[in-house]
């Protein structure tokens, strides 16, 4: 019975001329520490002991450091790290214990009392609720302004006060765009995308210039509604800044759920081009539907930004929304009806989700802010999974049906 090795195997000799392609990446990434196991181990510990006080005292003061205690480090969670970084081609990537403990963490550790920020009117709720509830209390002041509108975004930078511009591409539910290459282009702030509804197969954030780059790796990247993650990538001094906030904030990522996440990489490509294919033919489907009234996809050519889309992005991406003729009330016969789609308020995994933000999400907002921002009454936002895409237009087109009995 041979040993397991105990030093990582050579590294095998790569073709520096050889194509790969991000799916191929996804299969390769975060392999470093995996000492010729295929998949990664499960580092379940909360600290490491140390050979002598010379070496615990170093550990103590190195950034991201991995083998010293498991809140500044631990890896299991720096090999879904690496592969993250890989995928996103940035100098390193740092995991949080959620999508809001990464923009929470980044936001917190970029800007101090006095500084201000750029965000736009349409992101994910709770990162509306941090930007317009909790940065205020800290002395942030934060302008928020129409993202599809570069010049707006640029006449609301404050020289020398604004921090940080925050964007959403695209954006939750309604799958607006931010256009990364001309926002990158405003001089002074530090650009941050949250681009969790793309993911790094669709959309290349660092390459059109952003600073950071942030997903909530709960949705596609982990990808099986098993894993409640979040991850930013970018320049390494950046991170090791951000890296301190969030020892002290302790929003650290779970080994377990790194470990979960990893296992979801592996099958990005796969998932996301099954995904992407049954959410674009679904989108096309609708947009013919008589009971509804608009659709909302990058895919579409009736997307406001479609030319952004086709520049910005490898795919329309998974995720739609859509009105449904009738308001709040054939809304939810709407979801009521669904057999196989299921109501959830998740994204990105195997199952096709759906939500009514007019009645969960958005049930708090005042109805012409939500009007304002397009979450009709009658709003959809759907979630395309793995099912076959039939199953799940059969499903859709049935519960559609009932919303006019
Ligand atoms: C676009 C977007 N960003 C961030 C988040 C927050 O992620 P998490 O739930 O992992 O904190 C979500 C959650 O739905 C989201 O949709």
């Amino acid at each position: 019975m041979p040993h397991p090795p105990t030093d990582p195997p050579p590294a095998r000799p790569v073709d520096p001329g050889a194509p790969q392609r991000l799916e191929t990446t996804a299969i390769t990434a975060g392999r470093r520490a995996n000492q010729g196991s295929l998949s990664t181990p499960l580092w379940a510990t909360t600290a490491y002991e140390q050979a002598s006080l010379d070496e615990a005292g170093d550990k103590a003061t190195t950034p991201r450091v991995k083998d010293f205690y498991s809140r500044y480090g631990n890896p299991t969670v720096a090999a879904f790290e690496d592969a993250v970084a890989e995928l996103e081609g940035a100098g390193g990537a740092q995991a949080f214990a959620s999508g809001m403990g990464a923009i929470t963490s980044t936001i917190l550790a970029l800007c101090s009392s006095g500084d201000h920020l750029v965000a736009a009117n349409q992101l994910y709720t709770s990162t509306g609720g941090l930007l317009a509830g909790a940065c205020p209390r800290f002395g942030i002041d934060v302008s928020f302004v129409d993202q599809t509108d570069v010049d707006a975004v640029a006449a609301a930078v404050i020289p020398g006060r604004t921090r940080v511009i925050f964007v959403e591409t695209p954006a939750n539910p309604v799958l607006q765009l931010a256009d990364l290459e001309a926002l990158s282009a405003i001089p002074g702030p530090l650009k941050v995308v949250d681009s969790t509804f793309a993911g790094p197969l669709l959309q290349r954030p660092l390459e059109l210039g952003f600073d950071l780059v942030i997903h909530s790796a709960t949705k596609s990247l982990a990808g099986h509604n098993d894993a409640t993650l979040g991850v930013v990538a970018g320049p390494e001094d950046l991170l090791q800044w951000i890296w301190g906030f969030h020892t002290i904030v302790g929003a650290v990522a779970s080994p377990f759920d790194a470990l979960n996440a990893l296992r979801g990489i592996r099958t990005l490509g796969v998932r996301v081009h099954h995904a992407c294919g049954s959410a674009q033919r679904l989108a096309e489907l609708l947009e013919d539907h008589p009971s509804v009234l608009r659709v909302n996809h990058p895919g579409l050519e009736s997307h406001p930004q479609r030319e952004l889309a086709k520049r910005q992005m490898a795919h329309g991406g998974s995720n739609l929304s859509f009105e449904v003729e009738g308001g709040v009330e054939a809304g939810r016969r709407f979801v009521e009806a669904l057999r196989l789609c299921r109501l959830a308020p998740s994204l990105g995994g195997p199952e096709t989700l759906v939500t009514h933000p007019a009645s969960t999400t958005a049930a708090g907002m005042p109805p012409d802010e939500r009007d304002a921002i397009g979450i009709s009454p009658g709003l959809i936002r759907m979630s395309v999974g793995l099912e076959h895409p039939e199953d799940v237009s059969a499903d859709v087109f049935q519960a559609l049906a009932a919303t006019r009995t």
